[in-house]
C-alpha cells in the first residue's frame, strides 16, 4: 500500500486538510462525529461502481443520509439545486450538520454551491473521484451551476474543510477519466515555474502514471500548485488566478457548443492548443507551446477535439458571453514562456483566426 500524504493548506482564516493516497476513505471517520448529522451527495455511477467500497453514510450520525444524483453537466442546473435543497429541508439538515460529496467535478460544483448557500454555509467534505476533480475542481473554492446556456454563471467561493483524494477511484477506472485530469496537470506544467513539467515529461505513457504512488505524487503537487495560485488571488481580482483559465475560454465554448458531449478535460486541452496559437499570432509566445502541448498530449494518448465540426461564428458568440469578456474584448491569460503567462485583451478577430487555423489543420 502506498504511503498517504496529509497536509493542511491555509488561506486567511480558512484551512483545508488534504489526504491523498490509496484507499484513504477510512479517514472519513476522523472528521465526522456520532452527534453530527450528515448528508452526502453521491454520484449514482460511483455509488454503483464502488458498492462495498464506499462507507455506510447513514451510520455517520443519527438521521444522516446519502442522496444519489445522476451526474454530468446536466446536474449543474437550478432544478437539481432545488431538489437537493428540498431533500435537505425534508431531512431537517441543520446549519451545523456536515455536507459531503462523492463524485467528479459536477457533483463537487453543485454540492459546493449547496454547502455555501444552505443556511448561509455548512461544513463541507469533498471526496473527489475523477483525476480532474482531485487536481482541480476540489481546490480553490469555486463552485457553481449553469444557467441560460452559460457555464458556471451562478456560483460562490466556498472552501471544503476536508478533501479526501483516494487514488483507488482512479486506478479502478477507465483511462478516459485519467486523461481528462492529465489535461489540467499539463496546464499546471505550462503555467507555473515548478518541477511538475519535468516530472510529467519523464513518464513515457499513460500506464506509467496509472499506479497509486505516481498518482499520489502528481495529485499532491497539483493541489499545492493550484492552492498557491488561488491563495494569491482568491476572489479572482488581481489577474493572478486568471492564469488557471488558460485553455478555458475556447474550452468552455467547446463544451457549450457540443452540449457537453465533449468532456471538460478534452475541451480544455484543445482550448490550450488554440490559445497557444493566439499567443503566437499576437507575437507574445517565446516558446513553441503548440508543439510542447501536442507532444505531452500524444504521450498520454489525449486527442484534441475536431473543432472543424463546429461553426466558428457560433463559438465566437459563446465566447462573447464569457465571464472574461469586457468592453468587447476577451481577456485571456496566454503563455509567454514556460512558467510565465500574460493576461491580454484579445481582439475577437485574432480568436477567429486561431480557431480557423486550428480547424483547417485537423
Ligand atoms: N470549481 C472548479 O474550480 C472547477 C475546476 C475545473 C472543472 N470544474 C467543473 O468540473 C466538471 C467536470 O468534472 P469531471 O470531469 O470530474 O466530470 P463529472 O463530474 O461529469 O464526471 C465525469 C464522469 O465520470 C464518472 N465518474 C466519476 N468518478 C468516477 C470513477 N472513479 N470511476 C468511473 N467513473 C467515474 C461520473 O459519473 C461522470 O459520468 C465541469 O462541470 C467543470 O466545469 C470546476
Amino acid at each position: 500500500m502506498t504511503e498517504a500524504e496529509r497536509f493542511i493548506l491555509k488561506r486567511g482564516e480558512f484551512e483545508t486538510t488534504y489526504i491523498i493516497g490509496e484507499k484513504i476513505l477510512k479517514h472519513i471517520w476522523d472528521y465526522c462525529n456520532d452527534n453530527q448529522k450528515a448528508i452526502f451527495i453521491v454520484s449514482k455511477n460511483v455509488d454503483e461502481k464502488f458498492q462495498g467500497y464506499l462507507p455506510d453514510f447513514g451510520k455517520i450520525g443519527e438521521g444522516s443520509i446519502k442522496f444519489t444524483v445522476s451526474d454530468g453537466e446536466n446536474l449543474k442546473n437550478i432544478k437539481s439545486y432545488q431538489k437537493i435543497m428540498s431533500v435537505m429541508l425534508e431531512n431537517q439538515i441543520e446549519k451545523n450538520s456536515l455536507i459531503g460529496y462523492v463524485g467528479g467535478g459536477t457533483v463537487g460544483d453543485m454540492t459546493g454551491f449547496v454547502a455555501a448557500t444552505y443556511k448561509r454555509g455548512m461544513k463541507l467534505m469533498a471526496i473527489p473521484t475523477t483525476l480532474l476533480s482531485q487536481v482541480d475542481s476540489s481546490i480553490g473554492g469555486k463552485n457553481g451551476i449553469n444557467y441560460g446556456g452559460v457555464k458556471n454563471v451562478i456560483g460562490t467561493f466556498y472552501e471544503p474543510s476536508v478533501v479526501l483524494a483516494d487514488t483507488h477511484f482512479l486506478t479502478a477506472s477507465e483511462d478516459s477519466y485519467l486523461k481528462d485530469g492529465l489535461g489540467e496537470i499539463i496546464k499546471y506544467a505550462i503555467i507555473e515555474k515548478t518541477d511538475i513539467f519535468s516530472v510529467i515529461s519523464q513518464f513515457s505513457d499513460l500506464h506509467d502514471i496509472k499506479n497509486n504512488s505516481q498518482l499520489t505524487r502528481l495529485i499532491s503537487k497539483s493541489i499545492r500548485i493550484k492552492h498557491d495560485i488561488v491563495s494569491r488571488d482568491f476572489y479572482d481580482q488581481n489577474g493572478i488566478r486568471a492564469k488557471l483559465n488558460f485553455g478555458h475560454t475556447v474550452g468552455h465554448a467547446l463544451e457549450s457548443i457540443s452540449k457537453s458531449a465533449v468532456s471538460h478535460g478534452r475541451a480544455i486541452v484543445t482550448g490550450m492548443l488554440v490559445e497557444s496559437l493566439i499567443s503566437k499570432k499576437m507575437g507574445i509566445a517565446e516558446d513553441d507551446f503548440h508543439s510542447i502541448i501536442t507532444e505531452l498530449m500524444n504521450k498520454f494518448s489525449i486527442k484534441p477535439v475536431n473543432t472543424a465540426q463546429y461553426s466558428i461564428e457560433n463559438m465566437l458568440n459563446i465566447i462573447r458571453n464569457d465571464k472574461k469578456a469586457r468592453d468587447g474584448k476577451i481577456y485571456i491569460s496566454i503563455p509567454v514562456k514556460l512558467g510565465e503567462m500574460s493576461l491580454n485583451a484579445v481582439p475577437i478577430e485574432i480568436i477567429r483566426e486561431a480557431l480557423d487555423e486550428f480547424s483547417r489543420n485537423r
